[in-house]
Order: C-alpha cells, then structure tokens, then sequence
C-alpha cells in the first residue's frame, strides 16, 4: 500500500457514517466519489468570504470571486499538464462536454457519410451526441469491436477507420474497467486526418494525466468523480481547434459586443462559457485537484492496482464460477471497477442484500446498453474503487456477497 489509506479516510466526513450500526462500506465511487473535508471548506467559504459575480465587477469582492475560479482553471490545466489554460472550457459535466465537442466541432465540420468510431463500451454519454449527429447530419456511428475479456479488438483497425473524422473513445471503461490504447488510436486516428477525443470521466480521477502522452484532441472529464462537487466538468481542447470552432451556448460572458444586428463572440475559454459559471463549484474543483495532488496521483494509481488485484483475486478465490467479474484480468489494462453476476440473483436484488449490510454498489446498466446487449446481460452489480478504499471494503463486500448467496439458496 503507497499510502495509509485508514488515515486518508478520516479526510471523507461521509464515510464516518455508519449504517445499520455497521460502517458504511462506500463502493459506488464509479458514480461518484466522496469528498474530502477541504474541498466542502473550500466551497464554504467562497460562499460566506469571497461570493460575487464574477468577470464584471469592479469591486475587490468581484475581483476576489474572479482570481479564485481562474486560479482553479491555472489548477485543473496544471493537473492534466496542458501548459495553456485557455484551453480549459468549464461545463456543467463530462455530458455537457462531450456534446459541446458534437454540437459545437461535429456540426461543423461533419456532413453526410463522415464517420464517427467509438468503441462498444463507451457510456450513452459519448454514444447519444453522436448518435443525434446522426440523425441531423447523416454522420455514420461505427463500433470498435471488443474480445472476450473485454479489451478493444483492434485487428481491423485500418478497415474500422476507413472515412473516419473522430475517433471518440473512453480512457477507461465504467463498467469493465478497461484501459483502451488512447495514444495509439489517437496516432492512428491522426494518420487519416481524424480527431481523437477521449471520454476521460473514469481515467483522470484514477492515474496520472498527461494529455502529451494521450496525444487527443479533445478531452472530457467531470469534477464529482475525482473528490469534487457536482455540477462542473471539464472540456480540454487544443487551442487552435477551440478557436475555430463556433460558440456552444449564447449569452453573456461569451461575447465581446452584441449589436441589433449580430454579435461577437469571446475569446477562448470564455467564448465556451455563457452565463454566470458555476463558480462554487469550479473553485471546489480546484481544491480537489490539490487534495488528490497532495496525495499524488502516482500513488493513487498504484493503490488501485494493488487494492484491484486483491479484489479480483479475493472474489474468485472466494465465490469461483458462481461470480462471473466481467472485464480484463490483468491489472495493467484495467481500472478498479468490477461488474459483476452472482449466480442467477438479478443484479437489483444483490445490491439491496449488500445494502442490508451497508455496502453501497450500483446495479443497472450503468449507461452503457449496448454493452449490457453484447454482454448478453440486462444490468450487472458494480463495485468500484477509490483511494479511500482498502482490504477491508473488498473483504466486506465479498462478506456480503456471501450472505446473499445464503438468503437466495434454496
Ligand atoms: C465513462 C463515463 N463517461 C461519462 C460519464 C458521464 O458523467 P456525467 O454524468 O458527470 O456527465 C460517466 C458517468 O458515469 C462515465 O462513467
């Protein structure tokens, strides 16, 4: 273990909570992860210290308000190593910034017969804005293929990428846990003149960052899944393809003059960012970004190896053919998600039993239907891990486990 992770917890107020009398066991951080007590001390107090509009004040207070959310965009830039950060665009979530890319970028620049390659895993987030292009601009929508663990099949690569103009993929899998060769389809997209953009929601919040070695275009993440609040996301984009590209949203902040007959926009990032900005939640995205620096990203990658080769391992030792964990096995492609099938238990009814005992995973189809349908499952248990996970979060959720298994037996 890189670090104390008894110690690190205490940092989460929310997991002092206890349930049924038994400590909450959080394994739901896939969805969204708990927050450290800065980041909630850092929103607080821009609320009762520093809370103005920001941009258009003349007064200290606006000013104040105005240093602090652009420092957090200095911060964010800084965490994905983007030396530029005009580049970061501020949305309301990885949704939001994905279909800034599509309506902004694909309505643009797509017209009929254009492809756009995404992978069979990929959340409805990165599936339905290019699916809507589809519908208004007779884009086609084509699909990496996946093996039967769960990795990209990339043996027809050349083919999959024949009248390709973005290739849009997840930098790690929600549901599989999966980690596709980015830099390598980000080269091969650009080799036939294509974008790459990485759905990065489940990837920055996990391992270090750095977009030179990604090698994308475009990159979206969201603030509540890496120890921030909800409500902010983030879209990155090279500066020259933000530039070129019309505006998103109309409003103010993102123009420089509205006439009668027509307006300006801003320049980037501002041009992206209309309307008063979530600016509680951008300066408490910048304080998340310092608690998981403090901790180091490195080590946060290693921790959740560790902590998912255990949980692998427990689980089959435990549970063998009763438990199918869908997803890669090595530890090297794969995040710490682990969806699961016990027996034949609906999903729905292993996640009441596991909350009986406190353990919070999700059941469903995790916004990723057309891997359930290739799955052949309608929903799957997810477990997911996090730095402030440890041994005994596995060791209680397989304990849980097992107690289902007991109330279903015959
Ligand atoms: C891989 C992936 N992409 C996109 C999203 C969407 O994130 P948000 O709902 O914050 O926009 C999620 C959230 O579950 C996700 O796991």
């Amino acid at each position: 273990m890189s670090f104390n992770v008894s110690v690190l917890k205490k940092d989460f107020p929310l997991l002092s909570r206890e349930e049924n009398g038994e400590p909450l066991i959080y394994l739901d951080s896939a969805a969204t992860s708990q927050k450290p007590q800065k980041v909630l001390d850092v929103i607080d107090s821009y609320y009762r210290e520093i809370n103005a509009n920001v941009h258009r004040g003349a007064y200290r207070l606006a000013e104040q308000a105005t240093t602090a959310m652009e420092e957090a965009r200095e911060k964010v830039s800084s965490f994905i190593k983007s030396d530029r950060s005009e580049e970061i665009i501020f949305t309301k979530n990885a949704t939001e910034s994905m279909n800034l890319v599509a309506r902004s970028w694909g309505e643009s620049n797509l017209n009929e017969g254009d492809v756009v390659l995404v992978s069979s895993l990929e959340h409805h987030a990165n599936i339905v804005p290019w699916h809507q292009l589809a519908e208004s601009r007779g884009i086609e929508v084509r699909w990496i293929p996946l093996t039967e663990s769960g990795l990209f099949d990339l043996t027809d690569l050349d083919r999959l990428l024949d009248g390709v103009k973005l290739v849009a993929v997840s930098g790690a899998s929600n549901v599989l846990g999966t980690v596709p060769p980015v830099r390598m389809l980000a080269d091969a997209a650009h080799n036939v003149g294509a974008l790459c953009l990485v759905d990065a929601s489940q990837y920055v919040p996990h391992r270090p960052t750095d977009l030179a070695e990604l090698g994308c275009d475009f990159l979206a993440f969201t603030g509540h899944k890496m120890c921030g609040p909800t409500g902010i996301g983030v879209l990155w984009g090279r500066s020259e393809l933000l530039e070129s590209m019309p505006a998103f949203l109309g409003g103010g902040e993102m123009i420089l003059d509205v006439t009668k007959e027509g307006f300006t926009t801003n320049t980037i990032p501002w041009k992206f960012e209309a309307g008063t900005p979530p600016i509680a939640e951008i300066v408490g995205l910048g304080a998340a970004v310092d608690y998981l620096e403090s901790v180091g990203m490195e080590n946060v990658l290693d921790h959740e190896k560790t902590l998912t080769s255990y949980a692998l391992q427990t689980l089959s030792d435990r549970f063998g053919n009763d438990l199918i964990i869908h997803g890669p096995n090595d530890v090297s492609v794969r995040g710490g998600v682990l969806s699961m099938c016990y027996q034949d238990v609906h999903p729905h009814d292993v996640s009441q039993i596991l909350d009986s005992h406190g353990v919070c995973v999700r059941a469903g189809h995790h916004c990723a239907k057309p891997l359930m349908k290739l799955l052949d499952v309608n929903a799957t248990v997810r477990a997911s891990l996090y730095l402030y996970n440890d041994e005994s979060d596995v060791d209680a959720l397989a304990d849980a486990l097992e107690a289902t298994g007991q109330f279903f037996s015959p």
